[in-house]
């Protein structure tokens, strides 16, 4: 008897397992498709077109044709630039004579780097020496009175040297205190006029090249040209001549929206803007950079001196206060070139983007709609479990 209940259970097993495995089979290579509610709601159709023909102009008009989403691009572009001044002026000062200013002279630093200073207005103090001489009265902290206001050993707050304990006469209206320090010391009024005013007519040649290693794609901002005589006649106009690397510093200062005379009488600060934005897509000789100027900062000065000796050995300096105008070159650039991949990424988001208007148009309809119980209805099956026959029979 126990072998016979063995054998039926397992035929019992072995059949339940026999349709499971088929039903898996089943369903493993069944393929379900969705069934449609088709309505003829003309208004749910119509913004359903109408949501469609966005994705599809935002794709082909925005994505593709503005932002040329079918490119990769490379916007970190390796840059260098070199620059370099011409021009000469000469200056005038009284009690320092005439004064021939060559690039050496009013470039600095003289490399020919990005960021440099070119001097326009300057207050030069000759022989200098080491001693007591009295502080300028411009320095407050310099004005005494009395001996007792000028404590010696104590430098001049924002002065020019150490107190040596003295008050003295400066000139006929002024008194201050004696200090040992580089004498005489500077006197600060400015020349009304900039003394470098020549400087207007320098030319500035920026020899710019970008380098987008990720097309392995370079390229110089000089033309490419076979007058050798080009480079030394052009001028920088943005209308006449918008490729010539040649800058009058005029021109730049102007550019920027201030006049030269005013930002070289105290100096200032200039950024040049290079701009590259490079279609790859497009023949190399259109991939050109776009300059752009802006005025960073007004007054601009520092100090400098040239140290010699006189036949008696003696020590002494010519200071030189420099105002002038620093220009900042940056470069930044982009390039795009055809690519599969960001064309499947635009493609695949677009894709997604019709599936979210359907979404939209099935939520329009079966909850803003005038009929959208009705839909709603027809769109929900209930789903209910064959009753019982007794509780059917009630
Ligand atoms: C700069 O050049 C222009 C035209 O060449 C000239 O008229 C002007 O006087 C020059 N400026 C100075 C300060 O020399």
């Amino acid at each position: 008897m126990g072998a016979a209940m063995g054998a039926a259970m397992r035929e019992a097993l072995g059949a339940a397992m026999g349709t499971a495995v088929g039903a898996a089979c089943r369903g493993l290579l069944d393929y379900k498709t969705a069934k449609f509610a088709l309505t003829r709601n003309r208004r749910v159709g119509l913004l359903h077109r109408l949501l469609q023909l966005g994705v599809l102009g935002y794709l082909l008009g925005w994505v593709f044709l503005v932002k040329k989403g079918y490119q990769e691009t490379d916007s970190a572009p390796r840059v260098s630039v070199i620059t370099k001044l011409k021009g000469i002026s000469v200056t005038e000062v009284k009690d320092a004579g005439n004064r021939l200013w060559d690039v050496a002279d009013y470039v600095k630093p003289p490399q020919g780097e990005n960021t440099f200073f070119l001097v326009t207005n300057l207050i030069i103090t000759t022989k200098q020496a080491q001693g007591t001489c009295p502080e300028s009265p411009s320095v407050l902290d310099g004005i005494c009175r009395e001996d007792a206001d000028c404590p010696v050993g104590n430098p001049v707050v924002r002065g020019n040297g150490i107190k040596t304990g003295k008050c003295v006469m400066f000139n006929t209206t002024h008194s201050t205190c004696e200090i040992y320090s580089w004498c005489p010391v500077e006197n600060d009024t400015l020349p009304r006029k900039p003394l470098l005013a020549e400087a207007e007519n320098f030319t500035l040649f920026i020899k710019n090249n970008v380098n987008f290693t990720k097309f392995n794609f370079s390229k110089d901002n000089t033309l490419q040209t076979n007058d050798p005589t080009y480079f030394k006649s052009c001028t920088y106009d943005p209308f006449f001549s918008p490729f010539c690397p040649v800058f009058r510093i005029r021109d730049m200062v102007e550019a920027a929206g201030e006049t030269f005379g005013n930002l070289a009488l105290l100096g200032g600060s200039i950024g040049v803007y290079i701009k590259w934005d490079c279609d790859l897509d497009h023949p190399a000789a259109l991939c050109q950079p776009q300059y752009s100027f802006s005025l960073q900062d007004r007054n601009y000065n520092f100090r400098t001196a040239s140290y010699y000796w006189d036949p008696q050995k003696r020590h002494y300096r010519s200071l030189l206060k420099l105002y002038g105008i620093r220009f900042d070159i940056s470069v930044h650039g982009q390039a795009g070139k055809f690519s599969i991949i960001p064309v499947a990424v635009s493609l695949g988001a677009s894709i997604a983007l019709l599936g979210a208007v359907t979404v939209v148009c099935d939520l329009v309809l079966l909850y803003l709609d005038s009929k959208a119980d009705f839909y709603r209805k027809e769109k929900f099956e209930e789903a209910k479990p064959p009753k019982d026959k007794a509780e059917a029979s009630v």
